[in-house]
């Protein structure tokens, strides 16, 4: 690959991506705020949490608060889980004249409430029905659908080429392979022989994912599968500046430096805009393990994180955000050593 070719835009079916580096949908952490930031910050794409095919037919309120988005997330990709075809089908007609981009089709949610339905990775055992899926979704949607899977059931059943091969056969415009199995869950394997297999046997292109922390951790990924993009999820979390360090990585630049005030404002506009699409009470619920992540590493995070999860209102974490930045700062200019990156 050029060197000066690695921050390229990315092709999947009649939508282009700006670069290489996606975010990964993450139930219950990847909303409308933080989706809204890692596309700023620099993702090419990001996904929403997956939404249940079954309950979106069912009109269920609360997958209509999962699906909203905003123009700025373009291209808005929009993941299903589901088994049956039928439903997906119906349940991607809503997402088109929902006025979504791609759709997702989940095939690696580990859950066992999940997997019982014959969703997410529970499709990895059964290709058959997995590319009935991507086709009847494919025949109902009139844009790209993606597919994102794991390295196989277990170790014993990596089969992520055979069924990465019946997903583009059935129509599916790319596949993200995540390089572990089920049975690996989130842990530390990292399969990425299987995302290299998979690249070589599709012609659509192949996004890797799993255990990409680092800017070094996507390129050796990008190099080793030869895979189209990377997707990053959990080294995102609280550090939504990933993107943008990979994407300078790609291109032979040093990565951009997160000032303690880039840390405070993304953290306090990510808190006021989950106020906005979430309501008060449920934003500083769902804040607090966003603010963990983001005071990470910080000098004396740890006692702060702690003080901000018994809080309720917006207006006190935000105030005590401000205290506490306020006083990292003041430490910085007086002793001239950094607050970041002290370890806990
Ligand atoms: C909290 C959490 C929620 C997740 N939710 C989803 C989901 O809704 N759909 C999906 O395809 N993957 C989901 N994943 C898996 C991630 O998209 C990704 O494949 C996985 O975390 C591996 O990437 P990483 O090692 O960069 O975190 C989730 C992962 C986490 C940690």
């Amino acid at each position: 690959m050029p060197r000066d070719n690695l921050d390229s835009p990315v092709r999947i079916g009649s939508v282009t991506l700006p670069g290489r580096v996606v975010a990964a949908p993450m139930a219950g952490v990847s909303d409308l705020p933080f989706r809204e930031l890692a596309r700023e910050l620099g993702a090419a794409m990001v996904c929403t949490e997956m939404v249940s095919a079954e309950a979106l037919v069912r009109r269920s309120g609360r997958t209509r608060a999962l699906m909203r988005y905003a123009e700025g997330e373009r291209p808005v990709s929009m993941q299903l889980f589901g088994g049956r075809p039928a439903v997906m089908a119906e349940a991607a007609r809503v997402l088109c004249d929902h006025g979504v981009d791609l759709i997702d089709i989940n095939m690696g949610c580990p859950v066992r409430k999940v997997v019982k339905s014959g969703a997410g990775a529970a499709l990895m055992r059964e290709p058959t029905q997995a590319a009935a899926v991507v086709a009847a979704v494919v025949a109902a949607a009139d844009r790209p659908v993606t597919v994102k899977m794991r390295a196989g059931w277990d170790a014993t059943s990596m089969n992520a080429v055979a069924v990465a091969r019946a997903c583009e056969q059935a129509g599916a415009a790319a596949v993200c392979v995540h390089a572990r199995t089920r049975g690996d869950g989130f842990g530390p394997q990292r399969r990425y022989d299987v995302v290299a297999a998979v690249k070589a046997a599709l012609t659509i292109p192949v996004i890797g994912n799993g255990g990409i922390d680092s800017p070094a951790a996507a390129m050796h990924v990008l190099a080793e599968c030869a895979c189209d993009a990377v997707m990053v999820g959990r080294a995102a979390l609280g550090n939504p500046w990933i993107f943008a360090a990979i994407r300078a990585a790609l291109r032979g630049a040093a990565p951009p430096v997160v000032t303690l005030g880039a840390r405070r404002q993304a953290l306090l506009r990510h808190l006021a805009r989950a106020v906005e699409v979430h309501g008060e009470q449920l934003a500083v619920r769902r804040m607090r393990k966003h603010l963990a992540w983001y005071l990470h590493g910080l000098r004396d995070g740890h006692r702060v994180k702690e003080a901000l999860q018994r809080l309720d209102s917006a207006a006190e974490v935000a105030a005590a955000v401000a205290r506490y930045f306020d006083r990292l700062a003041t430490v910085e200019a007086t002793s001239g050593c950094a607050a970041v990156e002290v370890g806990e």
